[in-house]
This record gives C-alpha cells, structure tokens and sequence, in this order.
C-alpha cells in the first residue's frame, strides 16, 4: 500500500501540488483522476521522487520515502514498474532488448533466464514472435503491451501508469486496462493509474482520488463514486463524453 500524506510542490510561485493526499491499497486498481492540468502526472511523478516535495509524506508500505537517501530511493524504485504516457520504449532497440533492459540494470539473472522472463512476460501481455521487431514495426496498442510487460519484468510491487490507454481506439484502450486489472489482481500489485477517461473509471477502477487544481477533492470507493454528493467531482463526471452519451440515449 502507499500512502501520500498533504504533499505540496510549487514552482515559482505557481502551487501544482496543494496538501495533496491519497491512500493506495494493495491489489487494488487505484486511479487518479482529473481534468487535463490538474496535477496528476506531477502526483505521480512525486511519488516515484522524480521531483522532490516541498513538504509532506510518502510511504511505501509503511516505509518513509522522503527522508531517505538516493540509494535507499534506488532500493524501492527496483520494486516499483512504470508505464509512462506514451509508451515510452527505447525506439532503437528491439522489443526483447527493450524489456531485458530493467533486467540487465537489476535482476543478476543470467542471459538464458533473462530471455526466459522476457518470453513470459510478452506472453502474458498475449505477445507472441516479436522479439527482433522494433517499437516502429507495432501497432500503438502492442507497443502499450511492450510496456507493460517490460514494467512487470522485476516483478514490482507497485505499478505506475500514467494515461495508460491515451492514443488509443475505444476498444484497444479497453483491452489495456483490462490487462492491467487482471495483472494487478494476479500478482497482487499495488496499482496506481492516472486518467481523465470516465470509461477507465467505470470499468477498471476500485479505489478513486478526484483531483482538481493539485487538491485531493473526494477520495473512496468506486460504489460511493456517483453518489458522492461532491459538487465538484459530479461536475467532473457530468461533463465527460461518456455521460453526456448516457443523457443523450436516454
Ligand atoms: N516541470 C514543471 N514546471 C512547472 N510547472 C509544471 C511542471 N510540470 C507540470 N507543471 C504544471 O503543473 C500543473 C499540473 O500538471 P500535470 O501534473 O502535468 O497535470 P495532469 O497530468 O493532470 O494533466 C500544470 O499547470 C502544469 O503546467
Ligand atoms: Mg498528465
């Protein structure tokens, strides 16, 4: 579980950040959402320490990761799997090199059991026979399956997806964060998902944080997430596409 205890960050005199909070359980789909500009990627971004805070908390199951040192930070982010916005492969390697890439900086696994947990994690992102291919030579929504299998290649406790299913079509997008539901539950995963799409909530979110202007506006479960009575989160919801779909269908 993490636990982010009124995290502030500013730059200049602009505060991104405003005693922002969340709790992220275990096993659970833990989303972040938000309207573009909101905070999230920051939220984020805070939490793996690619940016410093200004003050507040962050705890790893119970373990400080603010006052600790580079090498201990280096310690916990080797427990911790990225998917970044974008996908973000390595465009001049290929798709093995690509996700033995974390294995090679940490695993100490030999060259044979190296492949061995490529072949296994392409095959649980449903990847077959592209090894040798390069990033380019994939479709958007295989590329996103690349990442997720090279994020899951040390076998993290903790899983970071930033816009997970951005660029993508409606339906490849669905099967993404079904992939990610179903790993996050089958290796008990600690998951955290940033997103603006009201779909990703409905389908895939257990735990929500509503954040606005880098404020934790409403924080629970997805069962208490329409009828919050949150003026501002429902002005959220009600505006999305997806709903405004529903209101016009009705
Ligand atoms: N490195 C940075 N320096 C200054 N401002 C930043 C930086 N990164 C993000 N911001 C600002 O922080 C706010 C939140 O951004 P971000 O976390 O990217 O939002 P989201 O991911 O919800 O779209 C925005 O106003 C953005 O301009
Ligand atoms: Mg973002």
């Amino acid at each position: 579980m993490i636990e982010v205890k009124n995290i502030n960050k500013s730059f200049a005199d602009k505060k991104v950040l405003n005693n922002f909070s969340g709790y992220f359980e275990t096993g659970k789909m833990n989303l972040i959402i938000g309207k573009s500009g909101s905070g999230k990627t920051m939220a984020v971004k805070c939490m793996l320490g690619l940016f410093s805070v200004d003050s507040g908390d962050i705890l790893f199951n119970g373990r400080d990761f603010i006052n600790i040192s580079e090498y201990e930070k280096t310690k916990i982010r080797q427990e911790i799997g990225m998917v970044f916005q974008g996908g973000a492969l390595f465009d001049s390697m290929t798709i093995e090199d690509n996700i033995m890439f974390p294995l090679k900086m940490f695993s100490g696994l030999n060259i044979i059991d190296m492949i061995d947990r490529v072949n296994f994690c392409l095959n649980r992102v449903n990847l077959k026979n592209v090894n040798t291919l390069f990033p380019s030579e994939l479709s958007g929504g295989m590329q996103k399956r690349v990442a997720i299998a090279r994020a899951i290649a040390l076998k993290p406790k903790y899983l970071f997806c930033d816009e997970p299913n951005s660029g993508l079509d409606p339906s490849t997008a669905t099967v993404i964060d079904n992939l990610l539901k179903e790993i996050t539950y089958e290796y008990n995963i600690t998951t955290v998902i940033n997103t603006h799409d009201m779909n990703s909530v409905m389908e895939i979110g257990d735990n929500i944080v509503y954040i606005e202007d880098g404020k934790k506006e409403w924080e629970g479960d997805k069962r208490n997430f329409l009828s919050s009575g949150n003026k501002k989160l429902n002005e959220f919801i009600f505006s999305s596409k997806l709903f405004k779909k529903l209101k016009s269908a009705i």
